[in-house]
């Protein structure tokens, strides 16, 4: 892998999804591979929607993340 796409990748997993609690995209990755299956789910495992905001801010993005990740594993076994 080029170094280009390799900066972009780690950019990608460390961005903050939930902004109040300081978490990363890599951390609900993998709490919603290992089975999270709802907002929550996730929130109680990574720590996320209990800041200021109250997962005003992450709660849709975490939507977004299990909905990707539901539809790329339908295409895979469907
Ligand atoms: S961004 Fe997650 S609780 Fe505010």
């Amino acid at each position: 892998m080029d170094p280009e796409e390799l900066k972009k990748n780690w950019l990608l997993q460390n961005e903050k999804i939930c902004i109040c609690k300081g978490i990363p995209r890599k951390f609900f990755i993998e709490a919603i591979r290992k089975g999270a299956s709802s907002l929550a789910e996730v929130n109680t495992i990574v720590g996320s929607g209990s800041g200021d905001c109250k997962g005003e801010r992450c709660g849709p993005k975490i939507e977004e993340l299990l909905a990707e990740y539901h539809a790329k594993n339908n295409r895979k076994s469907g």
